[in-house]
């Protein structure tokens, strides 16, 4: 996406990987040592195993059938302001919604150059009214805010958690993230939503180069970096908070190879082709020290996909039974050489938070774009009851990859940008299994 570090192209790639060390015994055990080896790998050989079908595919939209949710602005990825629990919170009686925006007519493929985090309310769960921008101006951190999560305690005070990307002012855009966070009270009138007295906006991680690679060393040789996407979740289990977020495994791309645990198999392992090693995707977790949740600390990775993919966008995760559901999404285009996979939402199980996840229906695959509309949504985020929700991307691409897409003409890239909310889907979840069971009304959350 727009925020590469370098751009290769393929053959450079391959030039590149051909000249590359394989590291020995030795130099794996100070990679493991600096606490990578703590994750769940998503293996090479579960991957293999992603397949489109009945049980994940969604319906196809017609993109001319839906409604845009404000004449003024696009919006992508969109979460709800949820209670600490994770359930869609009600402030007197108003839903609240959050996206990435930007006004109506900028290119969408320049979109996350200038994203800013802007409010919807609505008293029917349906029909969305724009509140207007979520913080004050110039007091956010960043050139511009990327993804974050927003939770509601129960004295009313709502916490903030976002991503600051580039730095405040900059002249020149820059693609370093960091996770921040504001606290503000909200206030309501019949017909308005407004938030007041505002926190100090405060950095709160950042990537430390042992758990979770810093913008530096990918600068060494990587394709994409992420240190982003905040997802705040309570452990019911436990009772503590934690933030879980997009990132990418430690280290310089000099000092990874694709081994046994990232394959999962001799045979993978065989069929690993070298250029894997790029591939350095993480979700990453921190858990709060303090009270007021503006202090968190570093944990292991609680999921890698070394030679897998290289970009773990948005995860969540919520409790179901007694198990741990971990969500994340990424694109097709984000998968190693060798594997095959659509844009997607995926999913990992676990009877603890932090270890030992297991892809769902074996693969990882929950939801997939119907083939003749491979863009058509992203950034899905399931809810607790199972509903999904989605923003519509780019429809009716006639064939396109999404290169060849960003190549196209603005006039074209706009009209083929939803920018709005997708229909919802309904996701039944049992065990390790998941399944489509249909389509809602466009921004249901519940
Ligand atoms: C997903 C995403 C997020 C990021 C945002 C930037 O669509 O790539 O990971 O926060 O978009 O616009």
């Amino acid at each position: 996406m727009k925020w590469k570090v370098k751009k290769f192209i393929q053959p450079v790639l391959a030039a590149i990987v051909g000249a590359s060390v394989i590291l020995s015994h030795a130099d794996v055990s100070v990679l493991n040592a600096q606490g990578s080896s703590a994750a769940t790998n998503w293996t090479r050989e579960a991957a293999a195993q992603i397949k489109p079908d009945a049980s994940n595919i969604a319906p196809k939209f017609d993109k001319n059938e839906l409604q845009a949710i404000s004449k003024d602005f696009i919006i992508w990825d969109t979460w709800p302001l949820q209670e600490m629990n994770g359930h869609p919170a009600i402030v007197n009686g108003h839903k609240i919604i959050f996206a990435l925006s930007v006004p109506k007519g900028s290119i969408p493929g320049k979109r996350h150059d200038s994203a800013q985090i802007r409010y919807f309310h609505s008293n029917d769960g349906k029909s969305w009214v724009l509140g207007g921008l979520v913080f004050e101006e110039g007091k956010s951190f960043g050139s511009r805010q990327w993804a974050g999560s927003f939770v509601i305690d129960k004295r009313g005070r709502v916490h903030m958690f976002y991503t600051a990307t580039g730095r405040k002012g900059e002249a020149q855009l820059s693609y370093g993230q960091k996770i921040a966070t504001v606290d503000a009270d909200v206030v309501t009138t019949n017909r308005s939503v407004s938030f007041t007295n505002w926190s100090e906006h405060k950095i709160i991680l950042e990537a430390d180069g042992t758990y979770y690679q810093t913008e530096e060393q990918a600068a060494q040789g990587d394709q994409s970096y992420a240190f982003r996407d905040p997802y705040y979740f309570l452990d019911p289990k436990s009772g503590e908070g934690y933030l879980l977020f997009s990132a990418n495994s430690s280290g310089k791309l000099e000092q990874r190879a694709c081994l046994m645990e990232h394959a999962g198999s001799a045979d993978a392992m065989r069929t690993t082709p070298p250029e894997a090693k790029f591939y350095n995707g993480s979700i990453g977790i921190a858990k709060a020290t303090s009270g007021s949740l503006t202090e968190f600390k570093l944990l292991p990775p609680l999921l890698e996909a070394n030679c897998v993919n290289e970009e773990l966008e948005r995860p969540n995760v919520m409790v179901k039974g007694n198990q741990y559901y971990l969500f994340l999404k990424t694109h097709g285009n984000k998968f190693a050489q060798g594997l095959n996979a659509p844009e997607g939402l995926y999913g990992f199980v676990s009877d603890s938070l932090t270890a030992e996840y297991q892809p769902l229906n074996g693969s990882g695959l929950v939801i997939a774009n119907p083939d003749d509309n491979p863009y058509q949504s992203y950034s899905w985020m399931v809810m607790s009851n199972g509903t999904v929700i989605s923003y519509v991307d780019y429809v009716d691409v006639d064939g396109k990859n999404i290169h060849e897409v960003g190549e196209q003409s603005p006039e074209y890239q706009i009209e083929h940008f939803g920018g709005m909310l997708a229909p919802s889907l309904k996701l039944s979840i049992t065990r390790d299994q998941t399944s489509l069971l249909g389509d809602k009304q466009q921004g249901v959350f519940k």
